[in-house]
Parts: structure tokens; C-alpha cells; sequence
């Protein structure tokens, strides 16, 4: 069911530069919707059309910055649970967040949009250092700006450093791409009874273990009072259409 236009929070109401129902969104892609129908790694053509999505959410006059995971590439806690150390582990992690960012840039470059990286550990020679003010400078520009090393911390994730990212950043919203298109009382792709929730609490988020984002994300965001929307990126569109509050997505908030 499709949900209705969102409310704008009063302090959202001063902004209105942009046709969508928030000026500044922080997107979080998963590593793993980079691979498209592969098993690992990145497939150009599933880049391109993210790229093209984020082009779609720019034109609408939205101030973009993205965090990417690195599932596709190299996963921290798959590498300790087998062995590695935890912390060596979250750097190759991190490391694999770089490449996907990368790749990010290149693609949303070839479509026609400003962007600069920034890495949360210092990497000169390939991208921008992390640095909030001129983060937030690149977007009042029009770039978007990609936040690449997760948090720059191991033991944290990347749904973590999207909700650090989206606080530094005042972000009106993080909206979280999945595979699916919102938050199912059970995993829907096992429990065909699974009924999906139009808007959740934060709290039953993680009384009810939902699975949005884990515990510190979530915490992070609704301290800092920031919806997110969880909805399905891979529908060509989708990003530009539930940032203007149309289309299938379910939103976690206490408003
Ligand atoms: P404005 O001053 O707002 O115009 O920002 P700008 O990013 O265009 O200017 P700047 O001269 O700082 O950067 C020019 C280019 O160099 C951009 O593509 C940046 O991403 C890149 N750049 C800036 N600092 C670094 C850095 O520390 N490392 C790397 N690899 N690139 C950088």
C-alpha cells in the first residue's frame, strides 16, 4: 500500500528549496545491491543504475551524501567469526567500503554529478580525508559526497556509520536501500505471512529485533531524532519517488 505524503517536521519547514519532502537525505546502499544478480563483487551495469537514481534525487534539488557497506567485497564479521582478527578483519572491511565508493564516484560522474569522497581513515593519495564542514560545504555545492571507511573504526558497521555520518551532517533522513521494499513483522522472503509496517518505532525496532539497521544505527538515529526509510533500491526510480513520499517504503520514527 502506498503511503501517504510524509509530514514535514517544523524545523524542516524552513528549508524549502528542494521538490522532495527533505533537502538533506543520507543514503545507505548495502554493498551487497552493487553485485546485482552476482554473487560477489560489483556488476557496472547495477552501479550505473544506482548512479542514475541518485541523479534522479539530485535533479529534485535534494542534497545527497551516501554510505556504502562493503557485503559484496570483503565482510568484517564473517572474516572473525572464521578466524580473523576482529580487528583486521573490519580494516579489509573497511578497505572494501573504498572500492565500492569509488566505483560509486566514477559512475555518478560518468551520469553528470558532482561528487568527492571522503574516507573516515586518511587515504591522501585517493580521496579527501573526512572533514564534517567541508563535507557539508560540497553538498551546499550540489556534490555529493560519498563517506567511504565506515566510521574509520573497527567494531562498528556501515548502518552505523550512516547514522554518525547523517547526524554530523544535520540529515533531514536516512533512507536505507534494500532488497526489499520496508520492514515485515517476519523476513518475507521465508514467511509468506509476514506483514509489512507503513511506520514503526524506533523502539520496537529493537525490542522486536527487526533487522533495520543494528542496535547502535538505530540508537544513533533516534537520539538524534532522524526517520529512516527503508525501501527496495532495486526498483529503477524508487530512490527519487519515497524521498518525495510516494511509493512502497516503511518509515521508523517516533513523530
Ligand atoms: P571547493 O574549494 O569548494 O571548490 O572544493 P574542491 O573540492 O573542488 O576544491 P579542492 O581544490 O579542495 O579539491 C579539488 C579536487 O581535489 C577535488 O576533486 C577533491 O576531491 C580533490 N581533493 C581535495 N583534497 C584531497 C585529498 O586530500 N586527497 C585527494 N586524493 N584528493 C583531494
Amino acid at each position: 500500500m502506498a503511503n501517504a505524503p510524509l509530514q514535514l517536521k517544523e524545523k524542516d519547514m524552513k528549508k524549502t528549496s528542494s521538490k522532495a519532502a527533505y533537502d538533506r537525505v543520507l543514503l545507505k546502499i548495502s554493498g551487497e545491491v552493487l553485485m546485482g544478480k552476482n554473487e560477489f563483487g560489483i556488476d557496472p551495469a547495477t552501479v550505473a543504475r544506482v548512479a542514475n537514481d541518485v541523479k534522479e534525487a539530485v535533479e529534485l534539488g535534494v542534497q545527497v551524501c551516501i554510505v556504502v557497506g562493503a557485503g559484496n567485497i570483503f565482510r568484517g564479521v564473517s572474516g572473525a567469526s572464521s578466524g580473523m582478527d576482529r580487528t583486521t578483519a573490519d580494516h579489509m572491511g573497511m578497505l572494501g567500503i573504498v572500492i565500492n565508493a569509488l566505483c560509486l564516484q566514477n559512475a555518478l560522474e560518468s551520469v553528470g554529478v558532482d561528487t568527492r569522497v571522503q574516507s573516515g581513515i586518511r587515504m591522501d593519495e585517493i580521496c579527501e580525508p573526512y572533514i564534517r564542514r567541508r563535507a557539508i560545504r560540497h553538498m551546499d555545492k550540489g556534490r555529493v559526497v560519498i563517506f567511504a571507511a565506515g566510521t574509520g573504526n573497527p567494531y562498528f558497521t556501515s548502518d552505523t556509520a550512516a547514522a554518525l555520518r547523517a547526524s554530523e551532517m544535520n540529515c533531514d533522513l536516512i533512507a536505507k536501500g534494500t532488497k526489499v521494499d520496508g520492514v515485515y513483522t517476519a523476513d518475507p522472503m521465508i514467511d509468506k505471512e509476514a506483514k509489512k509496517y507503513e511506520r514503526v518505532s524506533y523502539l520496537d525496532v529493537l525490542t522486536k529485533d527487526l533487522r533495520v539497521m543494528d542496535a547502535t544505527a538505530i540508537s544513533l538515529a533516534r537520539e538524534n531524532e532522524i526517520p529512516i526509510m527503508v525501501f527496495s533500491i532495486r526498483e529503477p526510480g524508487n530512490f527519487k519517488k519515497v524521498i518525495k513520499g510516494d511509493g512502497d517504503f516503511t518509515l521508523v520514527t517516533d513523530s
